[in-house]
């Protein structure tokens, strides 16, 4: 295990070699940049001169490392680190000498930021995880307790966050540490946790380079923080529905030991019991479609009983034939001899479960403490606007707003959102649109369909008059009753409000 001390150094010898993601990035251009997105370095070895001779090239040495994840010699290795520092990774299990005098990276470290948010600071660090194993067609195979770097799926699960200041947070199956990076900015305590050891050693490798305060637990789901309760709670769990494997088979990283989508649903019901007031529990996942029960009712069936307001939105659904294909591909597993008979016992173990389909979407649950909690499940599959996550703030809020009774609703000086545009189509030259529909420009890119009366009550919503005022308004231009206007527009003022296209 790598001391403190030895890791402070570490950071400043990244540090002084230019190791750190912007200078990073620039050397390795745009190409370069896009070509490791396709798990190719092609275009990073030509940014860096190929051949590539590492001379007093500190940083040029470390891409080829940790990046590229190449063998370099060992002594320009001890060149761009102190060879005592080359000597405590290896001794760490972080590095590797094979016998021709080269150094190779077990557990590459790799630059990592985001910019900051308006409620959340700058990330900037670097995080520690086993080596990508798809680099340049390589086979994927990895081993049983495999540490993910930074994925597609953790970018998400960041985007998605509420980054709001907060006091705790948890970070569930924290795998290299990337989303405790994150919630460092934001939070005044981190804890995270994971059931791998290999994963909290490489996060402590990761938050300590990074400078971040994590307290890092051992243990599976919410047994390493029993009796404690957050303000927020993050996880990517295994969500991966695998057939059963041997002990020491299982890639703890994305598969659970719980049947079918169990893990899942153990993370977001037994989540719900560690929120705080008013605290907030985010998941990215994939749940079962089961035949015979509607997606939506089978997982309000695990929120319902939580008593947290919940929103749940489908992003993608797959059916076992493509769910399986991708997974084993993702295992290496897709040109294995054995591949034919993996891939049927995989999809016998799901028709087994009445798995039909998978969901692949995002859980966000809110400890609003209401008495009739807000359930709201939806597929949505369009684009959405990134980052989501003050998206979802203003959704769970969005529902106190909307809760109030018809009179308080009426009478608010309701604001249209800034983000909300009006789209007309219709024939050329015509007097009247055929369709009407109010977009929103931010989130998740919700879009209604409007007749006249709701767009003349949303373009008038300025923060001046009341809704009831606009409506006795609008009731007299169009000349129409006042009360039949209000009964009719009313319920859409709610969904209006609900949906945030209205705020106060
Ligand atoms: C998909 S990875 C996510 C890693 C990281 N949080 C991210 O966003 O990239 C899932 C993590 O959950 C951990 N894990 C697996 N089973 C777990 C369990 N029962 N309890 C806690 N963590 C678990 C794995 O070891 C792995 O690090």
């Amino acid at each position: 295990m790598l001391a403190d001390a030895d890791l402070d150094r570490l950071r400043d010898r990244l540090e002084a070699a230019d190791y750190t993601l912007d200078p990073v990035l620039a050397r390795l251009g745009e190409s370069g940049r896009a070509g490791l997105g396709r798990n190719s370095t092609m275009p990073a070895r030509d940014a860096l001169g190929d051949p590539f001779d590492p001379g007093d090239d500190a940083q040029g040495t470390l891409i080829r490392l940790w990046v590229l994840q190449d063998a370099v010699p060992a002594d320009r290795v001890a060149h761009a680190l102190g060879g005592d520092l080359v000597r405590a990774l290896g001794a760490a299990g972080l590095l590797e000498s094979d016998a021709a005098g080269a150094v190779r990276a077990v557990a590459p470290l790799r630059p990592y930021g985001a910019e900051a948010g308006p409620h959340s600071a700058a990330v900037a660090g670097w995080i520690c995880h086993d080596r990508l194993p798809n680099l340049d067609g390589q086979s994927g195979r990895v081993r049983a307790d495999h540490v993910l770097g930074g994925s597609p799926a953790s970018t998400t699960l960041a985007q998605l966050t509420i980054r709001r200041p907060v006091g705790a947070a948890l970070d569930l199956g924290t795998g290299c540490g990337v989303q405790s990076l994150h919630l460092a900015g934001h939070a005044g305590r981190v804890v995270a946790t994971d059931l791998n050891p290999r994963a909290l050693a490489l996060a402590r490798v990761s938050l300590r380079l990074s400078g971040v305060d994590a307290d890092l637990r051992l243990g599976s789901l919410y047994e390493p923080v029993a009796g404690e309760r957050f303000d927020l709670i993050v996880s990517n769990p295994p969500y991966v529905m695998a057939p059963p494997a041997p002990a020491g088979e299982r890639l703890t990283y994305r598969e659970g030991s719980l049947p079918g989508d169990d893990l899942v649903r153990r993370v977001v019901v037994d989540g719900a019991r560690h929120l705080a007031a008013d605290g907030t529990l985010q998941v990215l996942c994939n749940w079962a479609v089961t035949s015979g029960e509607p997606w939506a009712d089978r997982l309000a069936g695990w929120l319902r009983p939580t008593g947290c307001d919940a929103l749940v939105i489908e992003r993608e659904r797959l059916d076992p034939y493509e769910y399986v294909e991708m997974w084993l591909a993702d295992a290496g597993l897709d040109r294995a001899p054995d591949h034919a008979q993996r891939y049927r016992h995989w999809l016998d173990y799901l028709a087994g479960l009445g798995v039909v389909g998978v969901g692949l979407g995002w859980i966000s649950l809110r400890n609003a403490g209401r008495a009739h909690p807000d359930l709201r499940l939806e597929r949505w599959p369009f684009d959405v606007h990134q980052p989501i996550g003050e998206a979802f703030a203003a959704q769970h809020r969005a529902v106190d707003l909307a809760e109030r009774a018809d009179a308080a609703l009426l009478a608010a000086r309701w604001r249209v959102h800034p983000g909300v545009v009006q789209e007309t189509l219709g024939r050329p030259g015509a007097a009247d649109p055929e369709h009407l529909v109010l977009r929103q420009s931010f989130g998740l890119a919700r879009a209604v369909e409007a007749d006249t009366g709701l767009a003349a009550l949303v373009g008038a919503c300025d923060g001046d008059l009341t809704a009831s005022e606009i409506i006795g308004a609008i009731a007299v231009l169009l000349e129409v009753d006042a009360d039949a206007l209000t009964a009719e527009l009313t319920p859409r003022l709610r969904l209006l409000v609900a949906d945030g296209y209205l705020t106060d």
